[in-house]
């Protein structure tokens, strides 16, 4: 209907059949005078408006001929005044009705070149983009949405919540994602990502959403290649670590044997023997951390869960820092008001804290304080490692629990470090069902504070 109304020249068409019609009525029962041209005004305004300037004139020029004949016919009297008075009338209409309809149709096409441009601008994204009402019903949406959804299979109709679960079964974890996707259904005012795997095809998809002004908007993009080169730094590193632990336990091997021979060195030799004895300490400590990685990210870490004393675990932590405290004149505090055992690996929690206590050692210059504290936390304990040493910028403290990542404030004096300390105890905190915070200034200090529940 609208898109008929739309159709150029229909109101012209009109107007002329509408022109005509009046005229034949006035000739028809002699009403020339009875109806005047003001019988005729709409027609000629309506011409105006959709034919322009000329096509108003043309009709004005034309109702007052069609009434002048009219007149003529009927025998009515009139005079030049009435003529010239009832032309003008016609032609102003004529006019202005020609300038509204030309502004109008300038309107639109602004407008359908703005929309031109807009949609250009969404398709031309590599992103899928979809924006809906508040009930998920489908506003608008770009070309690589569309071609998205035919890929995954997602159906025509509906919802988006509903069209998204109606490919559940395709993905790797369909009972993870149907929650999902219902959650999302129920909760529409939050902002969302999620990831999921397409079974079979391993097409790794990433979806944002997000509300905007009584309605949300849903972004899908196709992550396969970014998981597939973690996937390959994974498998590189697991191999290298594996490939270097063999010539590292034999240089461990021999160095034994030498220090067994220690007192047949001289002086020189002791030296180097040191060197070597420190430089494959760090090598397999760099080992260890590399193949924990993989471990973690293969999933493979086993919890021998049981009763561990955290205070103890601080203490401990605490004595194997000494020497590098002792070394920059750190002073290493431990305070613990002794909380309840928590349930965990104390061989994994005792790495969270080595950890946690060498950065703080680490990144705190000569001269600062580390202090670890450990407390109740409702029915669990925390811990909390503090320094007052370089921190962490506003900007790169959500990173810090990323693999290999490493602030500036680290890089920029060269201190050295991989990065996977920070990544481990997040993983192992996780495992354990606790949590792990990262609170820093930068030039100020650092708090790291890790709640564990308790056994
Ligand atoms: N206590 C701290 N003070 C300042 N920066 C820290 C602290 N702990 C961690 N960081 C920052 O977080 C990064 C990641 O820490 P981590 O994973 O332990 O790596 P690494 O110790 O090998 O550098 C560090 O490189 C450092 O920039
Ligand atoms: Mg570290």
């Amino acid at each position: 209907m609208l898109s008929f109304a739309r159709r150029r020249y229909l109101l012209s068409f009109l107007a002329v059949g509408g022109l005509l019609a009046t005229w034949g009525t006035m000739l028809a029962f002699s009403w020339s005078g009875k109806l005047g041209t003001i019988a005729l005004a709409p027609w000629v305004a309506l011409l105006g408006f959709d034919l322009g300037l000329i096509g108003g004139v043309a009709a004005a020029a034309l109702a007052v001929v069609a009434w002048i004949f009219a007149m003529h016919v009927d025998d009515a009297a009139w005079d030049n005044v009435q003529v010239v008075v009832r032309s003008l009338a016609m032609v102003v209409l004529g006019v202005i009705s020609a300038l509204a309809g030309l502004r109008l149709r300038a309107q639109e096409r602004a407008l359908r070149g703005t929309a031109t441009l807009q949609t250009a601008l969404i398709d031309a994204t590599l992103d899928g983009i979809v924006l809906t009402d508040a009930d998920g019903r489908v506003l608008i949406s770009n070309k690589p949405l569309r071609r998205m959804s035919m890929e995954l299979g997602l159906p025509l109709e509906g919802t988006v919540p509903e069209r998204l679960l109606a490919v559940a079964d395709k993905v790797t974890e369909p009972e993870r994602y149907r929650e999902r996707m219902i959650q999302l259904a129920r909760e529409p005012g939050a902002a969302t990502i999620d990831e999921f795997e397409v079974a079979g095809t391993g097409r790794v998809f990433r979806g944002y959403t997000a509300p905007v002004a009584e309605g949300r908007i849903w972004t899908l993009r196709e992550v396969t290649a970014d998981r597939e080169l973690d996937r390959m730094r994974d498998a590189f590193v697991a191999t290298v670590s594996h490939e270097l632990r063999t010539p590292l336990t034999s240089i461990s091997g021999f160095l034994e044997m030498l220090e067994d021979e220690e007192h047949a060195l001289g002086d020189a030799g002791r030296q180097y023997l040191d060197v070597i004895r420190r430089a494959t300490e760090r090598l397999h400590a760099l080992l260890e951390d590399l193949l924990l990685v993989a471990q973690i990210e293969a999933h493979r870490i086993e919890l021998e869960l049981a009763p561990v004393d955290l205070g103890e675990l601080a203490r401990v932590s605490a004595e194997s820092a000494h020497p590098a405290a002792i070394e920059k004149k750190i002073a290493l505090e431990v305070v613990t008001d002794d909380p309840p055992a928590v349930l965990g690996d104390a061989t994994r929690l005792a790495q969270v804290l080595d950890n946690l206590v060498s950065n703080a050692v680490k990144f705190t210059p000569e001269g600062g304080t580390v202090t670890i504290t450990v407390g109740t936390n409702g029915k669990g304990a925390k811990l909390v490692v503090a320094d007052n040493g370089i921190g962490v910028g506003p900007d790169e403290q959500r990173q810090v629990f990323t693999r290999f990542f490493r602030a500036t404030s680290a890089t920029r004096r060269a201190i050295p470090g991989t990065g996977l300390g920070l990544a481990i105890c997040h993983a192992l905190v996780e495992q354990h069902g606790g949590t792990i915070e990262f609170r820093s200034r930068e030039g100020e200090g650092t708090e790291v504070v890790v709640t564990l529940p308790a056994a």
